[in-house]
């Protein structure tokens, strides 16, 4: 579903607030989907969401303005520089009242919205460590298969957070993997089929790429991805602190150019698996983008051998009317299981990871 020009912003806004609603109160933010609500409620009157977002009418369903929106707004909170708005954040030691909070945004919006207009002009920075529930798995049965040690590579890396699967723990009702000490520990993660935990994982190279990489190194690096991570989801924002102090033990460069780009730097080296990863990106790349990233794939998969495999790793959403939010991890290996295996489904999962369901 694209957007129709001709619809006006504040219109389309109302349509967004109430999709972006549904999707916190599944995705476990009660707190977001009911200010949501609310601002749904103020942009169909013309009130001051309107007005807010009146001169961003070039942004389209694929832009998340709720959540720029307020991803500006909780990032002006953790600054401490709305504090009327931040009495109601529960991360910042607000009471966590939705309604409180949005008369407060409300307020926001209709007097100063010049603080939070800047926050529409980019999208949402989200690194999202869940997701390497679904990677460490695709590795693990990566390993089974070739037995080989990983080079891991990620399209699209943000900070980069998701470059360490193995540094995490891993806990689940078909097994656990990981050491009780670890950083960051996924409680029931995984369901379904079992996975090959007893894999002996060893990832030897590390490397990412992304057009806007976020810099861990700085405060200011770590404040952005914070303030996308919803103020009420305080497994998320325990998750992102522990995956900060794991990727600032290890650094991992991520390269600012696109994924096309990237690949073209990559080659096959002999006694390991070359790993290709992303989670959430492909949604982001244009056609030219696209092709010239299935084109490198396929080059690197030329001429890929069991002891020089290829694989691409793909956690991305299933489906293209942003109705259900599923997201499939799917995996293609060059040698394939068969000619035309193409990328197989291996689970399913959501958009921050976990639970990930293994074979559907
Ligand atoms: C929603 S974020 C996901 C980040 C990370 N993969 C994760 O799962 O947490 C999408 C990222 O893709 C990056 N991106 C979009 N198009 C890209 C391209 N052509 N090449 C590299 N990175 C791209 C964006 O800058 C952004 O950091």
């Amino acid at each position: 579903m694209r957007t129709d020009d001709q619809e006006p912003i504040g219109q389309r806004m109302v349509r967004w607030c109430e999709w972006q609603s549904i999707a916190c109160a599944f995705l476990g933010s009660p707190f977001y989907a009911h200010i949501l609500e609310l601002a749904a409620v103020d942009a169909a009157e013309g009130g001051p969401v309107a007005a807010t977002v009146s001169e961003h009418g070039h942004l389209d369903d694929g832009s998340a303005v709720p959540l720029r929106l307020l991803g500006r707004i909780h990032r002006l909170a953790l600054t401490g520089d709305v504090p009327d708005v931040a009495a109601h954040f529960p991360d910042v030691g607000g009471d966590g009242d939705p309604e409180a909070a949005w008369i407060a945004i409300r307020a926001l919006l209709e007097h100063q919205p010049e603080l939070v207009r800047p926050g529409l002009d980019s999208p949402p920075q989200t690194n999202e460590v869940g997701r390497s529930t679904a990677l460490l798995g695709g590795l693990l049965q990566v390993v089974d298969r070739f037995g080989l040690p990983i080079r891991l590579h990620e399209l699209g890396s943000s900070a980069g957070l998701n470059l360490r699967p193995d540094r995490f723990a891993y806990r689940s009702e078909i097994g656990d993997w990981g050491a009780d000490d670890a950083p960051v520990t996924f409680s029931d993660c995984w369901t379904g089929e079992p996975l090959p935990l007893g894999a002996s994982l060893r990832i030897v190279e590390r490397g990412g790429c992304d057009l806007a990489p976020v810099d861990l190194s700085t405060p200011e690096g770590v404040l952005t991805l914070r303030s996308y991570v919803w103020a009420d989801d305080a497994m998320r924002l325990a998750r992102l602190d522990g995956a900060v102090a794991a990727a600032r033990a290890e650094p991992v460069a991520v390269q600012a150019c696109p994924a096309s780009t990237y690949l073209q730097g990559l080659d096959r080296q002999e006694g390991t698996a070359l790993v290709v990863w992303h989670s959430v990106v492909r949604q982001y790349f244009d056609a030219a983008e696209d092709a010239a990233v299935e084109a490198e794939l396929a080059r690197l998969g030329a001429g890929a051998t069991d002891d020089v495999p290829v694989v691409h790793l793909s956690y991305e959403r299933e489906d293209d009317d942003y109705g259900t939010p599923v997201i499939g991890l799917r995996m293609q290996t060059w040698p394939g299981s068969s000619p035309d295996a193409g990328l197989e489904l291996l689970a399913v999962g959501q958009g921050h990871g976990p639970p990930i369901q293994w074979a559907p």
